[in-house]
């Protein structure tokens, strides 16, 4: 397993986010966590980036016990894309240097910048389609452009895991749709273990073979999509009727009972 949850609860003060959570996510997943708003989604995410504030049970990602000694090893192994942009929109810094963050993170702020670094970095900003802004700053960019400099930066660590929370929320239906192929080819052609955050079902990406149910800071079902992607289970995570419509294969949701319209 590249990470274990064991009973794990996490607190905000005395507000219990996540209660007795188990989970084991096999190297190499494509992880999707969905769940309504304020369900604890991404304070599942902290567990794994090792910010959240674990209060009883124990956490294992990449061999190492989530504890204080062990949180630079982790952090630098783990490539995080935030849902709110973290670098003030109003900073002078470049796309170049938003993804060179990330770098940073790998080889430590005081590590020797190599030739290496600049390929990567060239690298990552050449995957997800944002060379041609290298030199733009931060500040002029639209939605889902800021997003891939998130990826970009979250790859040039060369993370064995990625942590994507709600990477397509907030963003116009074309970006929408850039960033979840996006997401997929990166898996295909990386490997990482990939855990992506959503609470909007039609975004959950095909690649998905682990899908994890949120609700009230439990998971309430956890599986295959085959055996979580289902209309009672999903109704039951929504507080609604969810319908399940299989097209050529592929599942879509709907809220309420399906119209057909044929
Ligand atoms: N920094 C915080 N301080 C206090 N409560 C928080 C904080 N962050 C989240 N919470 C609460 O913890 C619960 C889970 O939040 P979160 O993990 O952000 O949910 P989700 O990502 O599923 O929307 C919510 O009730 C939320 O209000
Ligand atoms: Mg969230």
């Amino acid at each position: 397993m590249i990470a274990s949850l064991n009973n794990v609860t996490v607190s905000y003060r005395d507000h219990l986010a996540l209660k007795n959570i188990c989970l084991d996510i096999p190297k190499g997943s494509f992880v999707s966590v969905i769940g309504p708003n304020g369900a604890g989604k991404t304070t599942l995410l902290t567990v794994i980036n090792g910010l959240g504030e674990i209060v009883s049970g124990r956490a294992f990602v990449l061999g190492f016990e989530v504890k204080s000694k062990n949180l630079s090893r982790i952090r630098k192994r783990v490539g995080y894309v935030p849902q709110h942009q973290n670098i003030d929109r109003r900073s002078p810094i470049s796309v170049r240097d938003a993804v060179c963050i990330g770098r940073f993170g790998k080889i430590g702020l005081f590590g020797s910048w190599t030739k290496r670094d600049d390929e990567i970095v060239r690298y990552a900003m050449e995957k997800v389609g944002i060379a041609h802004l290298s030199q733009k700053p931060i500040g002029h960019l639209s939605g889902g452009e800021n997003q891939k400099v998130s990826i970009a930066r979250a790859m040039a660590q060369e993370p064995e895991i990625i942590l994507l929370d709600e990477p397509t929320s907030n963003l116009d239906p074309r970006s929408q749709h850039e960033i979840l192929r996006l997401v997929e080819k990166i898996y295909d052609e990386h490997k990482y273990t990939v855990i992506f955050v959503t609470h909007i079902l039609n975004h959950i990406p095909a690649s998905c073979n682990l899908v994890v149910l949120v609700k009230n800071g439990a998971i309430i079902h956890k599986g295959s999509p085959d055996e979580t992607l289902k209309e009672n289970m999903l109704s039951e995570l929504y507080g609604c009727k969810i319908t399940v419509v299989n097209v050529h294969g592929k599942r879509h949701f709907h809220t309420g009972e399906y119209q057909s319209h044929d």
